[in-house]
């Protein structure tokens, strides 16, 4: 990849600004890249390195000249542009939900599931999945090869940045105000963020789950190829700048024993325990901001309910639950 020409459209957001920091740390040259925007944007400057990259909007870019595009500029974007850029020849890599959930798109964890990607069936797109479900995934497929996954009940704590740009500004604005005596009035999120935890990311569904919840729970049947597994998510947005953390309930086929899950996660490529109730080792946000991997602490085995185990698990939600991850994927093809 580090040869080919790349398009990263929904370069000023926060995925696409954290994409083209890690294209550059991959030695990526300058000439290579191509960033996209909407017309907003078209004329201004990102940093790439010490240097300038020029942004431009999609009137500009005829994707037949490069190898590679990275899609985060929202579901629109993708459903429109994400099959022109594969229909002229490039690798789609795409960071929106759009095409997630459709059976002949691969959604790619390169740790869990690398060999879908190589499945293209109709168009060169691979999805990148929702950034729990991916934090989520990476530890819980070397346990389910260890054990059997049976039934997962799991919460979530996502930060601001989840919720894009105007997430973070909306947390800053308003602790600010607040902070000055100030009252606030919400505009990205439903309720006031700042000072508070808001159990609602996405829309309510028919079902009173939200978007969000159902992603996490669908989304980690596909990526485990795991259909008859019982879920259930609750995800909720906590006053965090970067950083997301899951708290995961697992039931297993065959008895979980700590040491023996303790060895199988510290040998399992893309996760690090850090987990030391004595020291007061476990990971948080603030920990693992600008860290590739998926950090697992808290574990411990349930004292009355059988095969059982509970953890914490924390990531880079702009970098392993989006930027990264893509990039990844591109790398391993
Ligand atoms: N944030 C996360 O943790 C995360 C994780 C996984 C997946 N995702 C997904 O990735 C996507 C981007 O997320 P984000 O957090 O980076 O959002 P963001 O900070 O709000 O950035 C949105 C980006 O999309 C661009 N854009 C919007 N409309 C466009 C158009 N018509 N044409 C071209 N570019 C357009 C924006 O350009 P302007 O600056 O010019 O408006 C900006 O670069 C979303 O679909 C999100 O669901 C996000």
């Amino acid at each position: 990849m580090l040869g080919e020409k790349i398009v990263v459209v929904g370069a000023t957001g926060l995925v696409g600004r954290e994409m083209l920091r890690i294209l550059c740390e991959e030695g990526v040259p300058l000439s290579n890249v191509m960033a996209i925007a909407s017309q907003k944007s078209k004329g201004g400057l990102l940093d790439y390195g010490n240097s300038k990259l020029e942004i431009f909007d999609l009137s500009d870019i005829s994707f037949e000249d490069y190898d590679t595009a990275f899609f985060s500029a929202g579901s629109d974007v993708s459903r429109i542009y994400a099959p022109i850029a594969a229909d002229a020849g490039c690798l789609v890599i795409d960071n929106t939900s759009y095409f997630r959930m459709n059976d002949d798109i691969p959604l790619v964890v390169p740790e869990v599931n690398i060999a879908e990607a190589r499945k293209f069936k109709n168009k060169k797109v691979i999805a990148n999945p929702n950034c729990s479900t991916i934090q989520m995934v990476v530890p819980l497929k070397p346990l389910h090869d260890a054990f059997g996954l049976r039934e997962l009940v799991v919460s979530t704590y996502q930060s601001t940045s989840g919720a894009g740009k105007d997430g973070v500004n909306e947390l800053m604005f308003q602790t600010s105000e607040i902070v000055s005596g100030n009252s606030v009035k919400p505009e990205c999120f439903k309720k006031q963020i700042a000072f508070n935890v808001i159990p609602q990311i996405d829309v309510f569904t028919d079902n009173l789950y939200t978007k969000e919840e159902l992603k996490m729970m669908n989304e980690t049947k596909k990526i485990l190829d795991l259909y008859d597994i019982d879920i259930t998510a609750t995800c909720v947005r906590v006053p965090v700048v970067i950083g997301h953390a899951v708290s995961v309930f697992a039931k297993f086929e065959r008895n979980v024993f700590l040491s023996e899950v303790v060895e199988v996660l510290k040998t399992f490529k893309g996760v690090q325990v850090v987990d030391d109730a004595n020291s007061y080792e476990y990971a948080t946000p603030v920990d693992v901001t600008s860290k590739n991997d998926v950090f697992v602490s808290r574990l411990r085995k349930h004292p009355t309910i059988e095969n059982a185990l509970s953890f914490w698990c924390v990531a880079d939600n702009l970098r392993k639950g989006a930027a990264l991850n893509a990039i990844q994927i591109a790398k391993m093809l």
